[in-house]
């Protein structure tokens, strides 16, 4: 038994669409979910920048005494080195190897789309991962920078003009390649689902990175004996911008789950 919040962070609001998950399946769990809205886009910085942002990311969760750390950004997991992470003094998660392992189950073609930022499409992360789990795999994969601002100025509800040109811009080569599972490899992702899916269509495995990382958090602190003993968890909220502005997005993105504290935090100064 550990008492001890669990701490999440995301370059923005994406990864509340993790904490979403985490509320529902661990719902005695306190979370400390830390947003950077300060410093959001990550996903069309360079390596370098990414990693600093994301080991102060880390030090600011840590100072919040958390017993795990998971990264909510598929930005941040697939360039934050795993030699770091396992020197971290608490067991840390990222949102890519869960989702890759849940994608090598679901393809029966082993034709396998990914999608993502622009820093995710070039680390290779989901490719190294596909490769080593689905011997022969085709991975089709395609950088979608303007999914992030599209989810972040409300353009993703069923139908949508806008966000349906760009899905088709984006996707129409992945749907003509002919994979049957496609990895959301960004935690904004997921609200443009319904939509993604209606233009590939019902044969194609849509994977959510943020619930299939929470699916594993929630065995992982089983098997290690590490879940909390409270049947109602609270969610602290951190962000590096204005409060204004998580109050006014928060909604789409946690659903029915919103609710704690927010507070504003000098990240620079970890
Ligand atoms: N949260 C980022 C991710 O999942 C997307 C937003 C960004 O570019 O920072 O990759």
């Amino acid at each position: 038994m550990d008492n001890r919040p669990l701490g999440v962070f995301d370059s923005g609001l994406g990864g509340l669409t993790g904490v979403k998950e985490l509320r529902r399946l661990l719902p005695g769990e306190d979370i400390v979910y830390f947003g950077d809205t300060g410093r959001v886009p990550y996903g069309s910085r360079g390596r370098d920048t990414i990693l600093q942002y994301a080991r102060q990311d880390i030090a600011f969760l840590l100072s919040k005494n958390v017993k795990y750390i998971m990264a909510a950004c598929g930005t941040v997991s697939s360039t934050y080195p795993a030699a770091e992470a396992a020197k971290l003094p608490v067991p840390y998660l990222g949102v890519v190897s869960t989702a890759a392992r849940e994608a090598a189950v679901a393809t029966r073609s082993r034709k396998v789309g990914v999608i993502g930022t622009a820093a995710t499409i070039r680390s290779g992360s989901y490719e190294t991962l596909l490769r080593q789990l689905v011997p022969g795999v085709e991975i089709v994969k395609r950088a979608c920078p303007m999914f992030v601002p599209l989810v972040e100025n409300g353009y993703f509800n069923d139908g949508n003009p806008v966000a349906k040109l760009v899905i088709e811009e984006y996707l129409t080569p992945v749907r003509a390649a002919g994979v049957d599972t496609l990895i959301l490899g960004c935690t904004h992702y997921p609200l443009l689902k319904s939509m993604i899916g209606a233009f590939m269509g019902p044969d194609v495995a849509l994977i959510d990175p943020g619930k299939a990382a929470a699916d594993a958090l929630k065995s992982m602190l089983e098997d290690k004996g590490l879940l909390a003993q409270r049947s109602e968890g609270r969610a602290a909220f951190y962000v590096s911008d204005s409060v204004d502005t998580f109050a006014a997005s928060a909604d789409v993105f946690l659903g029915p789950y919103r609710g704690g504290s927010v507070e504003q935090v000098a990240i620079d100064q970890f």
